[in-house]
């Protein structure tokens, strides 16, 4: 990174490690807002129906491309949806012709269009075998959804009655604990061997679970895994500007419209996909770490996948925004993170 002035950063071009770019009307809005800031992006199956064949899946990479602006160069990953049923010599063939780049375990039930995920771990041992042979990562929402468990404690108990379990099961599998919220998910990743890696949001580093409720109920700042109390958010920014390679960007952007998050029983998800750069650099400054952005924005990533580095640049400038409060086509309408707020970063160019 080079910051040839305190008002300007210059970044190698990032890549979204996770996000939701959805289908139709809405892949057609919000495409564009991650491919103009990130030059990849691991794309998310959980449509409905959710992607689980490869043909499926170079179709919706299809779609996804013609969505975007010829001119702008962007790489759609494209992820398989794991079911108690799939088939793991698809997903193999799928990884070997480049059409799978990994695999997405949805434990069953736990977030949007998630009926289709894994009832039981045990059930996609096969697949797992299969992956950790070829060295296919498996990407992981890490929540356990019994009726039993506290919402809030999902993450952790995952954690301890899945997750370890599975890696003791298949030790040289290469995971990647999605979009983690806990002190617990930082310290499982550090002290886990060097094929077990973490995404981290830009709203996880950005609020705690008090962002719900100021003043009333906040639609908008519900997402899943929920946001956690403060010290948890502490242990997420600590691990973001540690430097440690094991932790990197996800954005987990995931639109739904106004009226499903202003509901009686609300979606979640945070469209974060307008703002993204300018977030993390917000929190990155609050740590006076700026310095420690480009390896966690485009370079651990990467490297983790196996993948190379991007060759081009992004730049913020530091320039107020006002966040637009929507972003809509037609009657589509969808908030943004940071509605009706100004920032202080502006994302500028990505060339
Ligand atoms: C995601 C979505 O809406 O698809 N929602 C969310 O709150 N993050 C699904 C997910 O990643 O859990
Ligand atoms: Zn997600």
């Amino acid at each position: 990174m080079s910051t040839a002035a305190v008002d300007r950063l210059t970044l190698r071009s990032p890549d979204d490690w996770h996000v939701h770019l959805r289908d139709g009307v809405t892949l057609a809005l919000v495409a564009d807002l991650t491919a103009r800031q990130f030059a990849r992006a691991i794309v998310m199956p959980n449509l409905a129906p959710p992607v689980t064949t490869i043909a499926a899946a170079r179709a919706y990479r299809e779609r996804i491309l013609g969505s975007i602006p010829a001119e702008r160069t962007f790489t759609p990953l494209m992820t398989a949806y794991l079911t108690d049923r799939i088939d793991p010599e698809e997903i193999a063939r799928g990884h070997a012709e480049g059409v799978f780049t990994a695999s997405k375990l949805y434990p069953a039930g736990a977030t949007t269009n998630a009926a289709a995920g894994v009832t039981d771990i045990r059930h996609i041992d096969g697949v797992l075998e299969r992956m950790q042979a070829i060295g296919m990562p498996l990407l992981v929402h890490g929540e356990v959804v019994d009726d039993d468990i506290d919402v809030f404690d999902r993450e952790a108990v995952f954690i301890e009655r899945v997750l370890a379990p599975m890696l003791a099961r298949f030790p040289e599998l290469k995971v990647i604990l999605e979009h983690i919220t806990t002190r617990e998910a930082v310290d499982f990743v550090r002290e886990t061997g060097p094929g077990v890696a973490a995404t981290i949001t830009a709203h996880h580093l950005a609020f705690n679970r008090n962002a719900m409720f100021v003043g009333g109920i906040r639609p908008h700042y519900y997402c899943l895994p929920v946001a956690k109390r403060e010290q948890h958010r502490q242990a997420l920014r600590a691990a973001a500007i540690s430097g440690n390679p094991k932790f990197f960007l996800g954005t987990d952007s995931a639109p739904h419209t106004v009226a499903d998050k202003e509901s009686a029983c609300g979606c979640a998800g945070i469209f974060s996909a307008p703002v993204a750069l300018e977030s993390y650099a917000t929190t990155f400054e609050e740590e006076h770490a700026l310095d420690r952005l480009e390896g966690f924005a485009s370079e651990y990533g990467p490297r983790f996948y196996g993948l190379p580095l991007n060759e081009g640049t992004v730049t913020l400038i530091r320039s107020p925004q006002v966040v637009p409060e929507l972003v809509a086509t037609g009657d589509l309408r969808i908030r943004p993170l940071y509605a009706g707020e100004t920032l202080a970063w502006t994302f500028l160019q990505r060339s």
